[in-house]
């Protein structure tokens, strides 16, 4: 058996782990060929891959990034056509793949569905640190993203208590406001603005104006795909990425003017950006990434293919594509109503 490994998306704290766990028990327990292709799909096109062996995996579970590296260069040309499924069926024969394993968020797991829908053979290991794909109750790095952008809460906390001042911190999360919102339970902030949920200005002003009265500084974390009520657009920056999306970013740059111009409080705005994205995975990420790669090594020894390696509970299962693809999972409103009570 031998089999493709390759990653796409975003990084994600957790890949590396993953692809060990994967390899450990793919090649040294079941016997299997593996190669990672270099920077996903690109290296797929040009012919550019090591082999995967137990000596090339030794210490990475503890490393951010990827060592093989990811990108988001697309399989094909969208749409899809039957040619362009021939022609990727026949650079797999060329590598004599039996197989591949596709490390990757919502956009990696629907190529994925789509291959295994033509027929070839996909294994989907899910991670984003978005962590907003369905069929998964968590993907690894989520939880290190979550631990960055909390420690950014608290760091930011005394700075603005020191000197009254409402802080915003922007934290990434395109359509699901999932780091935003455990970041800021975990942190105590004053408000989450998430994608899923817009506020008025009025609202968010009402709320801070009520942190200060309350002889409190308020610190606000926002989401960089929130919306105002009544927006159409999140705010972006110049450029498309790598997918032809807007690339989002400058809401807490928007918002804080806005803020000190109605309240009348001083406000500064922090973007976290890549800092949530870099260094080395918590232990959480660690183990579920590494459990990821074994369950997608037994999946394939099994012929079960079709199926992304998904946590359920404390569980790994093999979740089919159709049931993680074409659909996002989003902030539910009951955990917003929750935490929104009490807001301000
Ligand atoms: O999809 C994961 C994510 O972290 C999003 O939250 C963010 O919009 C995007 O990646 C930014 O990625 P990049 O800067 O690599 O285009």
């Amino acid at each position: 058996m031998r089999i493709g490994v390759l990653c796409s998306g975003g990084d994600s704290p957790g890949m590396n782990a993953a692809i060990r766990g994967a390899v450990l028990r793919g090649v040294d327990v079941h016997g299997f060929e593996m190669i990672g292709f270099i920077d996903g799909w690109r290296g797929f096109h040009d012919g550019e891959f090591i082999e995967l062996d137990r000596p090339t995996v030794r210490g990475l579970s503890p490393l951010g990034g990827v060592f093989i590296g990811t990108s988001r260069v697309p399989p094909w040309q969208a749409p899809v056509t039957p040619e362009a499924l021939d022609a990727l069926r026949a650079k797999m024969a060329d590598y004599g793949l039996d197989g591949l394993m596709l490390i990757g968020g919502n956009g990696t797991q629907t190529v994925s569905s789509i291959l295994w829908d033509a027929g070839v053979n996909v294994v989907g290991l899910p991670k984003t640190i978005d962590n907003d794909l369905a069929g998964t109750d968590y993907t690894f790095g989520f939880d290190t993203a979550v631990s960055i952008a909390s420690e950014a809460i608290d760091r930011l906390r005394t700075t603005g208590d020191s000197h009254r001042r409402c802080m915003v911190l922007e934290v990434m999360g395109r359509d699901a406001g999932w780091i935003a919102l455990h970041a800021g339970m975990a942190g105590g902030a004053q408000a989450m603005l998430l994608p899923e949920f817009p506020e008025s200005l009025d609202q968010v002003c009402a709320w801070v104006a009520n942190v200060r009265d309350r002889g409190r500084s308020a610190l606000i974390v926002v989401a960089e795909g929130f919306k105002l009520e009544g927006s159409e657009d999140a705010v972006t920056r110049e450029g498309l990425d790598g997918f032809g999306r807007p690339r989002l970013g400058g809401v807490a740059d928007m918002l804080a003017p806005l803020i000190e111009e109605r309240t009348g409080i001083e406000t500064r705005s922090t973007v976290l950006g890549h800092v949530q994205r870099g260094g080395s995975p918590t232990a959480f990420d660690r183990v579920l990434a590494t459990r990821s790669g074994i369950a997608a090594a037994d999946a394939v020894l099994a012929g079960d293919w079709g199926k992304m390696a998904g946590l359920r509970g404390d569980r790994i299962e093999l979740v089919p594509f159709s049931e993680a693809v074409g659909k996002l999972k989003t902030v539910p409103d009951a955990r917003y109503a929750e935490v929104r009570l009490n807001f301000g």
